[in-house]
């Protein structure tokens, strides 16, 4: 997919402008969708509007109006003809799209002003940008206390992506018949739910920080499945003896959260303690492994704010970096299923 550079010199320069401006663009598209110009359009699909009814129909006066259709129109977001705007093909998914308005308001809300300090968390391998939201190591001891619209934004973001896999990786996970399984980096509990609806019998452990269990906890009373969940305040990284029974040892996005010293580290440790047949099985988006060029994109994209948001470390990994770590940590892989739900990859791994 990388190996040419087919632009031509004209269209190198332009894409570089829009690299250029690449700011204004989005918050031209946010604000577009925000004042209600996008909507008012797309249900003017037909006759498109002027610019006087888009005013009178909108939140924006028409100063506000006249700059967000002009940068639209460079953006591809409308078209115009006669003096009548029309919601082009890229308005209409910014409007309608989940997976585009998961990313906008993730990339609004929860990275754009941190990301301003990327050289920096690049340089120092710390989360800079984090100091936005309040004074701390990581994002994940944070998760519960962000400002509103980043939190929403933030849990919006990680359940679009792991919900539609769950149900894609709920089979190839039972087929075994596990009575026990762990949720390493269980988080609002929704895997953990997911199991205990799928297979009658089996329990649930939920593994994370202790300011994570006390939302699982919460939404797990909330469902009336506290029999069959327990939970295990931990943090992964420190020194705490693990649990061992589990059949299963379920991490979905969980790996990502870490370097790939963390990630040996942890793995090995989980090797010595895991049942010899146990499995470890891993639900990760690898860029490599992408049908789509725009999933590649949005994930190198995302990985960025793991480096200036929530750890400085962490990323996005490639399958064929992630394997190596694997294997260091003392595991292979015995079955792969590549482009469940949004694109993600389950690895089923045992013991060497
Ligand atoms: C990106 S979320 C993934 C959530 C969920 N598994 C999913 O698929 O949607 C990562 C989770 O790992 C947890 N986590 C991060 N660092 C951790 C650590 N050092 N020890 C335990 N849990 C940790 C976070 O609290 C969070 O719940």
């Amino acid at each position: 997919m990388y190996e040419q550079d087919s632009l031509s010199a004209l269209e190198a320069i332009t894409e570089a402008q829009r690299i250029a401006f690449a700011p204004m663009l989005f918050q031209t598209a946010l604000c577009l969708r925000n004042f209600g110009i996008l909507a008012y359009l797309d249900a003017q699909k037909k006759s498109g509007a002027t610019l006087d009814e888009i005013v009178s129909h909108s939140t924006a006066c028409e100063y506000a109006a006249s700059v967000l259709l002009d940068m639209g129109l460079s953006g591809r977001i409308v078209t115009q003809k006669e003096g009548r705007y029309f919601l082009a093909k890229v308005g209409h998914y910014l409007l309608h799209d989940t997976m585009t308005r998961v990313n906008i308001d993730f990339t609004h809300d929860v990275c754009y002003q941190g990301l301003f300090d990327l050289q920096t968390a690049l340089e120092t391998g710390q989360p800079s940008g984090l100091k936005h939201f309040g004074d701390w190591p990581t994002i994940y001891p944070a998760l519960s206390q962000l400002p509103a619209a980043a939190r929403k934004s933030w849990f919006a973001f990680d359940h679009f992506y792991s919900d539609s896999a769950f149900d894609a990786a709920l089979p190839h996970i039972f087929a075994s018949k596990p009575a026990t399984l762990y949720d390493v980096g269980g988080n609002t509990g929704k895997w953990a739910l997911r199991c205990c609806h799928f297979d009658e019998n089996v329990r649930v452990t939920i593994l994370d920080l202790p300011q994570q269990i006390a939302l699982s906890q919460e939404n797990v009373a909330a469902a009336g499945l506290s029999e069959r969940i327990d939970f295990h305040a931990v943090d992964m990284l420190g020194d705490a003896p693990l649990p061992a029974g589990a059949d299963i040892w379920w991490m979905s996005q969980f790996l990502d959260c870490f370097s790939p010293d963390q990630i040996i580290t942890m793995l090995s440790k989980i090797s010595k303690v895991m049942k010899p047949d146990a499995r470890l099985c891993i639900l990760e988006l690898f860029w490599d492994a992408q049908r789509f060029e725009a999933a590649s994109f949005s994930l190198n994209a995302s990985s960025l704010y793991f480096t200036c948001m929530a750890n400085g470390n962490s990323r996005f990994y490639s399958a064929d970096k992630f394997y190596h770590y694997l294997e260091m940590a003392g595991f292979r892989v015995e079955k792969r299923v590549d482009n469940l739900g949004m694109g993600h990859s389950l690895l089923i791994c045992h013991k060497q």
